[in-house]
């Protein structure tokens, strides 16, 4: 345990050196943006999600490659992949739960105002929490569990800055609602899978695990689309409503999930969802600047519970990495 904690209190660390790539909070207001705009016409999110997969695909064997000469890196693809189907098989089920997810945070971003879905979003904070006890068997204690509140409240209060909270877009809130609570379960449930097959299996590099789940990501969802808008993507096209406000909400969702990888390959699910709130509270700041908002009195007391939670998650890893320190030392 007390090997575990000093892990973690380092994870702690990386994680949050990591916070600058970590785009959660861009890709949630893109998303919640561009689904929410008046248009003439509206894009078709089935394609939005189809074409992060194929963008996160094309990094990742980038990545594979710049590791690599292209002769090994074929080789790499040939032995990794095809050669070890049941290895590839592994990731098949966090792919397929991600696109799922993927598709209905869209939905939630079109039925709820933005106030609702951002605070809703954040529920993944004790999914992921839950997920890793009961998966990877780790234990959190009570003031771990009353941190994770904390910060969820804290998050919660910084993105209700700038934020209308009565702007009603969609047609029916209970299914946007339905729709972000079930992603919120699916991503802590697919993040903590994606964690054990990463850190307790055959040494395949995170890029590549990548690629072996845009294998199952790509073609799902494609045919996601023809499930869902046959009809508007045979009459208008496929990019049909693709501006540039959705090629950058598409390319952010895919850095964004990337970094979630990395995160959660240095770090873990927990340190990574205490990483995005600080992304969250850094790029509200950010955008004050730019944008001129004034902090209120909520981001400020937000920013501060975020703040504080971290210290009172990372204060008890930190006290028992030490005490074990110690008696080691004894
Ligand atoms: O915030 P949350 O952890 O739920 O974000 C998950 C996002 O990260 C999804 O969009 C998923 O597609 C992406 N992801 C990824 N590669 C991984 C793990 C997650 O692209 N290995």
């Amino acid at each position: 345990q007390y090997t575990y904690a000093a892990n973690q209190t380092a994870a702690f660390r990386i994680s949050f050196t990591l916070i600058f790539i970590n785009l959660g909070v861009v890709t949630i207001s893109f998303s919640r943006y561009s689904r929410a705009r008046e248009v003439d016409a509206m894009f078709v999110s089935t394609v939005a999600v189809w074409l992060t997969e194929v963008i996160k695909c094309v990094i990742c064997l980038f990545l594979v490659a710049q590791e690599e000469t292209p002769r090994r890196f074929i080789h790499a693809l040939k032995t990794q992949i095809i050669e070890q189907p049941y290895d590839t098989m592994k990731v098949c089920i966090p792919a397929m739960i991600y696109i799922v997810q993927n598709n209905l945070f869209y939905v939630a971003a079109s039925h709820l105002d933005a106030a609702t879905f951002m605070i809703t979003s954040q529920l993944k904070i004790f999914t992921a929490a839950i997920f890793t006890v009961i998966i990877l068997r780790r234990s959190l204690n009570r003031t771990q569990w009353f941190a994770l509140a904390v910060l969820f409240a804290g998050v919660s209060l910084v993105q209700l800055q700038g934020t209308k909270s009565k702007e009603i877009t969609g047609e029916s809130p209970f299914i946007g609602f339905v729709a972000v609570v079930v992603a919120c379960c699916l991503s802590g449930f697919a993040g903590i899978y994606f964690e054990k097959i990463l850190k307790g299996s055959a040494p395949v590099s995170l890029w590549m695990r990548n690629v072996q789940m845009a294998v199952f990501a790509i073609p799902s969802s494609f045919i996601a689309i023809y499930m869902q808008d046959a009809k508007t993507v045979n009459e208008y096209g496929l990019l049909y409503g693709f501006d540039s406000i959705v090629w950058l909400t598409v390319l952010w969702y895919g850095i964004g999930g990337l970094s979630v990888a990395v995160c959660i390959k240095y770090a873990d699910n927990i340190a990574k969802n205490f990483a995005t709130s600080v992304a969250i509270v850094l790029s509200t700041i950010g955008s004050m600047f730019l944008f001129d908002f004034i902090p209120s009195l909520t981001f400020l007391l937000g920013a501060a519970l975020v703040i504080f939670s971290i210290f009172l998650y990372s204060s008890h890893q930190a006290m028992v990495a030490a005490l074990g320190r110690l008696r080691g030392e004894i």
